[in-house]
């Protein structure tokens, strides 16, 4: 692991709780969200430019997917700050979703009680529990049942503040991603399955003390194993290397033509066409791969 992808997940982790914290502290209008209504939270994964009006401390530093070769299968091969060859996981979820867009007059508490919180936290922070095998970390009280208990805070404030329904994807196995392929990847998977079943009792207490919760909780980490264990099934015929290696930048390389065959885009997050499909089985897919309720009876309010 070097020192540039710490940087790029610590600066990650650091965006995802400023904007909670806004959120929490009920700033929600400063944030200038746009009529419902899905709030998204989270990491590289489900970034759709935000990240792009992050300060680099350092230009050498690429935080940011605002460059070739991301995005290239966007219209015109626009770069948009995504961390994807084009569509990631929110987009496929909030295009999904067909949330209702009229505003109107109606109170801010109406308008949250009815939207999506998508939340897809985890991954990075797990990242800097794992990262400790390698480097000293300052934060010796990071681990994962202290994660659980944060995650449990942060989803309480967003429920103070009107929050009712909530899709929670929880971590892949980035062990297996290709940015770990000279390193042990098994760590990491043991962190993420003990945090994914954190996760899973959090939210279960969670709907006991907080009246008209409900909750989705997508499992990546299953489905991105599903895929590995059975490529072909869905087309692909390489979900162990990245279609464009590194950070993905010109001096890198090219990236690689069939795109739609690949599962990692670049060395840590997935392809649009990854993307497509874990939303679709995550929207209204088969019932193993969410808990308790697909995303669509979410939406639905059944
Ligand atoms: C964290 O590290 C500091 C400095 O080494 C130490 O004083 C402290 O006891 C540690 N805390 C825990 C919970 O281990
Ligand atoms: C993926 O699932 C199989 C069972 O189908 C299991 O044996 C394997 O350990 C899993 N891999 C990871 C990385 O969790």
């Amino acid at each position: 692991m070097d020192g540039r992808t710490t940087l790029m997940a610590l600066c990650i982790l650091t965006v995802s709780f400023q904007v909670l914290g806004a959120l929490a502290n009920g700033k929600a209008q400063q944030l200038q969200v746009p009529p419902p209504a899905i709030f998204v939270f989270g990491d590289g994964a489900v970034d759709v430019g935000n990240n792009n009006y992050l300060e680099a401390n350092d230009a050498s530093e690429p935080v940011q997917a605002n460059h070739p070769f991301y995005d290239i299968d966007f219209p015109n091969s626009k770069a948009t700050g995504r961390f994807s060859n084009g569509y990631n996981l929110a987009d496929f979820i909030a295009t999904k979703s067909q949330m209702k867009t009229k505003l109107g007059n109606s109170e801010l508490k109406k308008l949250l009680s009815n939207s999506i919180f998508l939340l897809d936290i985890g991954a990075i922070d797990i990242f800097y529990i794992w990262n400790r095998q390698f480097y000293t970390m300052d934060d010796n009280e990071t681990n994962i049942p202290n994660l659980i208990t944060s995650y449990g805070v942060g989803i309480t404030a967003l429920y103070n503040m009107g929050a009712r329904k909530f899709v929670v994807i929880n971590a892949p196995p980035m062990g297996s991603a290709p940015v770990m392929a000279h390193l042990t990847g098994e760590t990491w998977n043991m962190l993420a399955m003990e945090f994914n079943d954190g996760l899973k009792s959090l939210l279960t207490s969670l709907t006991l003390k907080l009246n008209g919760l409900h909750y989705s909780i997508a499992d990546f980490y299953g489905f991105s194993n599903a895929t590995f264990m059975n490529p072909s099934a869905a087309r692909f015929v390489d979900t162990v290397r990245a279609c464009c290696k590194g950070s993905c930048t010109p001096k890198g390389g090219s990236p690689c033509q069939n795109r739609k065959q690949y599962w990692f885009w670049d060395d840590l997050y997935i392809t649009e066409q990854a993307a497509k499909l874990a939303a679709a089985a995550f929207y209204d897919g088969p019932a193993q791969f969410t808990v308790p309720i697909n995303f669509k009876k979410l939406v639905q309010g059944k």
